[in-house]
């Protein structure tokens, strides 16, 4: 089955261009609109070539200054990790765009877990008030179908009324950070973007006509207000 909000680019370099020309496009309206952008982007291997796109491609086209960007989810590391989700995105965008510093806000993944996610939820507070609503998240997926850090039968699926949380991953035997899914539902607009064959039968199952959140987190990602697109590349959408 392929439900009617789906995108197939033909190739990696295609989609992860409709993603950033999206994240552009977002920006302009928002900020004409409202006067600022608030974005929460992924970590992960799949949006860096839309990082590049928009350093590249997108420098004098999005109002960065006007930009508050944020992060779905983060490791467990200090910022300069090599692990770290903050770092990837500072090396491949943040290190090239005008963002102001306070317009860029990071997990502290150095901190005790509970105490990171308790400062990012006080954070997102900070910004967007007392019902915060992203204009934009970008979200990815793994082969796994967790996207952010809710991974398959992990406690944060179950999670009602925090914005963000630490997420205990049996299977990484380890703490994640991440958004939740009533914060995410929230957004304006949610993009997931999936990319390569290794993708296929993850996308094919999320997509697929049975909806088990636990078994399938990706699923629980439907904007309840906003926009959902699915932005993918021919080699991901090889088995819908
Ligand atoms: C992360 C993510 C995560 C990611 C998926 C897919 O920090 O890893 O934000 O949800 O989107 O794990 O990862 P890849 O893009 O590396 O396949």
């Amino acid at each position: 089955m392929r439900p009617a909000n789906i995108l197939i680019c033909e190739n990696e370099s295609a989609a992860s261009r409709e993603a950033a020309d999206r994240f552009a496009c977002a920006a302009v309206r928002s900020v004409a609109e409202q006067g600022r952008f608030c974005v929460a982007v992924s970590g992960g291997s799949t949006p860096k070539g839309m990082y590049e796109s928009l350093a590249e491609e997108h420098l004098a086209t999005v109002p960065w200054y006007r930009t508050e960007l944020f992060f779905v989810d983060e490791r467990c590391v200090p910022p300069d990790s090599l692990d770290s989700n903050y770092r990837m995105v500072h090396d491949l965008l943040l290190a090239t765009v005008p963002i102001p510093e306070t317009g860029i806000h990071r997990f502290e993944g150095e901190l005790s877990p509970e105490t990171a996610a308790g400062r990012y939820e006080q954070n997102i507070h900070a910004v967007m008030g007392r019902d915060p609503r992203f204009d934009l998240i970008v979200l990815g997926m793994g082969d796994d179908t967790h996207t952010a850090s809710l991974f398959p039968y992990s406690p944060a699926l179950n999670e009602t009324g925090r914005l963000a949380v630490s997420n205990y991953v049996q299977k990484l035997a380890t703490d994640r950070l991440t958004l939740t899914i009533p914060l995410i539902n929230r957004a304006h607009s949610v993009i997931i973007l999936v990319l390569g064959e290794s993708k296929a039968q993850a996308l094919a199952d999320a997509m697929s006509g049975t909806e088990d959140i636990e078994m399938h987190p990706v699923q629980a990602v439907r904007p309840t207000h906003g926009r959902l697109l699915w932005i993918v590349d021919r080699a991901a959408a090889a088995k819908l």
